[in-house]
């Protein structure tokens, strides 16, 4: 069992954790030591609090200097303003931010009562149709709270271009609106929350996966990395396709495709809405990361050298490899119409697109999706009305009463 105290074996050839190697998000470590606030004898800053280079964008800001012209900006590095948000570089960030601002949705306005009455029931439910709810609650409810730390902590500081922070925003609420849905339906349908919010410490099929990942936001949290270096932009780029590429786009397809199956077979289908729309979150933040990472490449070719690339390719097939288990580890039988080799296969397929969207060989060749249904969840145009619905819902709702 795993002791969520003990150092992390094994992880050091990847990612050389910085100071704090214990599997623990004691986001403490990662903030410096207050300094004593002297006041300001003059309107000038001190040449001390101002770092030589640094992320926030806060740091080279000329006031009186000329405006900002379209070809300063670049995702990272930019040593232009960032606070203003145009003219517009990257017109497809811009696009996803209010693509995602247009699907908005709240966990509570989904009915759980038949997933309450069918959790409660004797023989609503096999034992190992709950293992697998439980196990995907307790994966979820703390994986996205990973995704949330590491973007808010890590990412956002590194990624200097004000367009792509817009969505980073946004994407950082939904991560916040996901674990909304778990603690929603571990609420509706009384679980034990310590059993559930527990388990990425506890069980190893759901810990193995949020160990693989805590690494990536200790290195880039902490505050003394700056990119700015080819190996310091390299360790940014590895991060941004461990978490976008592997962690919201591998590591979460298990789980989904278990609970939307569920769904589809009437069973649970309150949780199986709520994960529908979680996943139709989690494709955009994954294809927003892919642009990313894509415009990285361009502005930095120097970064994607033949070793980087051997060295994703086997980052991806081991992701794989843990995901494959974690099927194995919550399916040991089949069931739904579902088995474990389906997985292994659906996650083969899953990995060969990953690899062709970033510019890397596909490595399982001839791998087929045994799920087609999943890729038509996933086309939003394709659900009718809904978000027309929820949106109008919103205007009325939020309207402001001056009365
Ligand atoms: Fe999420
Ligand atoms: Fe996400």
């Amino acid at each position: 069992m795993l002791n969520w105290d003990d150092p992390l074996a094994g992880l050091t050839p990847r990612s050389n954790p910085p100071a704090n190697t214990a599997l623990t998000l004691a986001l403490e470590t990662f903030v410096e030591p207050a300094p004593t606030p002297e006041p300001l004898a003059t309107a000038a800053r001190p040449d001390s609090i101002v770092p030589a280079t640094g992320a926030t964008g806060l740091e080279n800001i000329e006031m009186g200097a000329r405006r900002i012209q379209v070809d300063d900006k670049r995702i990272i590095n930019c040593r232009a303003d960032l606070n203003q948000l145009v003219p517009f570089k990257y017109q497809w960030a811009w696009q996803k931010y209010l693509d995602a601002c247009a699907n908005h949705w709240m966990p509570q306005e989904i009915n759980m009562n038949a997933d309450i009455a069918l959790w409660k029931s004797a023989d609503g439910l096999t034992p190992d149709e709950r293992v697998i709810i439980k196990r995907n609650l307790g994966f979820f409810s703390t994986a996205d709270s990973l995704v949330a730390n590491n973007l808010v902590l890590a990412v956002y500081r590194h990624i200097t271009n004000p367009e792509c922070r817009q969505y980073l925003l946004r994407q950082a609420f939904e991560e916040a609106l996901h674990t909304h849905a778990y603690q929603y339906v571990v609420e509706s349908l009384g679980l034990d929350e310590g059993e559930v919010f527990n388990m990425y410490r506890e069980v190893p099929a759901v810990a193995r996966k949020a160990e693989w990942a805590l690494p990536f936001t200790q290195y880039l949290a902490d505050p003394y990395f700056k990119t700015g270096t080819p190996e310091n932009d390299q360790k940014l780029l590895r991060e941004l396709i461990a978490f976008y590429v592997i962690f919201e786009g591998i590591f979460f397809y298990v789980g989904f495709t278990q609970i939307l199956s569920m769904g589809r077979r009437n069973k649970m289908t309150g949780t199986a809405e709520q994960f529908q729309y979680i996943m139709r979150d989690e494709s955009m933040h994954m294809n927003f990361g892919i642009d990313v990472i894509n415009q990285i490449k361009v502005e930095n070719p120097h970064l994607w050298t033949d070793g980087f690339k051997a060295e994703m390719v086997q980052m991806i097939r081991e992701a794989v490899d843990i995901e494959t288990q974690y099927a194995y580890d919550t399916m040991p039988r089949g069931i739904l119409g579902l088995n474990a080799p389906m997985f292994k296969e659906y996650l083969q397929f899953i990995a060969n697109r990953r690899c062709a969207q970033i510019g890397l060989p596909e490595q399982y060749p001839g791998a087929s999706n045994p799920f087609p249904w999943m890729s038509e969840v996933l086309d939003l145009k394709k659900e009718k009305n809904f978000f027309e619905t929820r949106v109008t819902e919103y205007q009325t709702g939020g309207t402001l009463s001056w009365d």
